[in-house]
């Protein structure tokens, strides 16, 4: 493990790398990773969605990868930096597992499932070629970067369980001095922390109810001030409603959770709806095929 940043803590999510040194964070605008879908397809499955997934339409996976990409770019005006698909490795589009980011540090992904393993060297080497520290994980502890760790405000909302080990989450906190809220995941479907809990600007949170045991919703209730909880229904879970890219006061998700894209609206939000079949059938959408690096 890298030693522990000696930097005070971001109290807001949207300046997550306020002593960043990497060519990005010196840009001033808030930097997404994302890959192209060139090698997605749907050829192994590790969670429900694979499971009982039709075949991939890989053609129109690719169209709706651009318009995502598009969107993030051009509607909520943020750069957009691309890692290089490789042929082997189809999650590789869903960068939010690539690495935990904070400062310059990215903690690598180490995979629960030997089917996505060949990720992390890629990964770690795209950090290290673009400024950041790459701090590995040990051997025998999965985690499965920020797919499972949150930040809101100044602490971070970690799943566990299902993919990542609890004992990722001290080890999370040596690295960046940020404190853990450990929340169980116990829906198979929700097997990662960022399909089912959505931390917001202004510090709202989406959540889907169903994700969590009495322990994790209370931990929730207890760290959220009500007024700013946003609980989805099952049906739009479903839809990967909690699965949200939030940039500035843009919200930018898969559609059909139209209950949810009022509620956003009334609380300031401008919403964008992006087709994402295609990707719902590897069990991901928006968020998953992003990471904030900056
Ligand atoms: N097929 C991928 C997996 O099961 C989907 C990953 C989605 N990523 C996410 N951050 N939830 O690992």
């Amino acid at each position: 493990m890298s030693p522990s940043s000696s930097q005070p803590l971001s109290s807001d999510w949207f300046n997550p790398h306020p002593v960043g040194r990497t060519p990005f964070s010196k840009s001033g605008k808030p930097t997404i990773l994302m890959c192209p879908p060139t090698y997605f397809t749907v050829s192994y499955a590790i969670n429900p969605w694979m499971q009982e997934a039709p075949p991939c339409n890989e053609a129109l996976a690719q169209r709706q990868w651009e318009t995502l990409y598009k969107t993030i770019l051009k509607k909520a005006g943020a750069n957009v930096e691309l890692l290089t698909p490789e042929p082997g490795v189809p999650d590789l589009v869903f960068t939010a597992n690539a690495a935990f980011v904070y400062n310059d540090m990215a903690i690598i992904a180490h995979y629960k499932h030997p089917e996505r393993r060949a990720e992390e060297p890629i990964c770690a080497q795209w950090f290290e070629e673009h400024g950041f520290l790459p701090v590995l994980m040990p051997d025998h502890v999965f985690f499965e970067g920020a797919g499972d760790a949150l930040i809101w405000q100044d602490r971070v909302f970690a799943g566990y369980k299902t993919r990542t080990d609890i004992a990722s989450h001290s080890l999370l906190t040596a690295a960046t001095d940020l404190p853990v809220l450990s929340m169980e995941l116990i829906n198979d479907r929700y097997y990662h922390i960022d399909v089912c809990l959505c931390p917001l600007q202004d510090g709202h949170l989406i959540y889907s109810p169903d994700a969590f045991d009495e322990y994790g919703l209370a931990v929730i209730e207890a760290n959220v001030p009500e007024k700013k909880l946003i609980p989805v229904s099952a049906e739009e879970a479903a839809r990967f409603a909690c699965n949200s890219v939030n940039i500035g006061d843009t919200v930018i998700l898969n559609q059909g959770s139209g209950k949810l894209v009022d509620d956003l609206k009334q609380r300031g939000f401008q919403v964008i709806e992006v087709d994402l079949s295609e990707f719902l059938k590897a069990g991901g959408s928006a968020k998953c095929l992003t990471l904030r690096i900056a």
